[in-house]
């Protein structure tokens, strides 16, 4: 062991040894300890279909100039479409809609089928039921390891007054 990890708690210590080894499963499972809210992210496709997917990686970042950020897998199908998109919509998803949340997770089926919603100027998929809506403008993607990080800026913003889904472990919960 080495001087710097002797001088800390052992389990602080078990993790500087093991930094070069950490396993995704493990590092899935730390990382579901951050409880988050779920939201759909959606666009356009350039053919004009209606685009969209989970995402609990949203977060916020500046209100001067509005900035949110979400993360994107460099594997997901609908990869292409987001990364040439020049706007999107967030949609804060509410304690009601945690069967949309995994429709939207899934890959190869169509999620927009029976849901209501519209487009917006830009052809981007505005769903009619959510907790708070954010139309975005794109002004920056960063290089993420295997995702791609994705800023956007605020143009237009809407609430209902729900109570919001929660993604924690793995799984959906409720505020008590
Ligand atoms: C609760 C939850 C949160 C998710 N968060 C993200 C995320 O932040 N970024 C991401 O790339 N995928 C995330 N996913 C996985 C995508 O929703 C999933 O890969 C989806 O199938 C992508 O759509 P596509 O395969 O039709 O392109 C999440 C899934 C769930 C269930």
């Amino acid at each position: 062991m080495s001087n710097e990890a002797e001088l800390l708690a052992p389990d602080i210590a078990s993790i500087v040894e093991h930094k070069h080894s950490l396993e995704p499963l493990q590092l899935r499972q730390v990382f579901g300890q951050f409880a988050t809210g779920v939201t759909i992210v959606t666009t356009g496709s350039d053919t004009g279909e209606a685009v969209g997917m989970t995402v609990s990686s949203f977060n916020t970042v500046s209100l001067d100039p509005p900035l949110i950020l979400w993360c994107i897998d460099k594997k997901t199908g609908c990869f292409d479409a987001f990364d040439r998109c020049k706007h999107f919509a967030i949609h804060v998803l509410s304690e009601q809609q945690d069967e949309l949340s995994s429709l939207f997770a899934r890959r190869g089926v169509d999620k927009f089928s029976d849901l209501g919603y519209h487009m917006n100027e830009y052809g981007v998929p505005l769903l009619h039921e959510y907790c708070a809506r954010l139309q975005c403008t794109l002004t920056a993607r960063h290089e993420g390891g295997d995702h791609v990080i994705m800023v956007g800026r605020v143009d237009a913003m809407h609430t209902q007054d729900r109570a919001p889904l929660i993604f924690h472990r793995g799984h959906y919960a409720r505020i008590a």
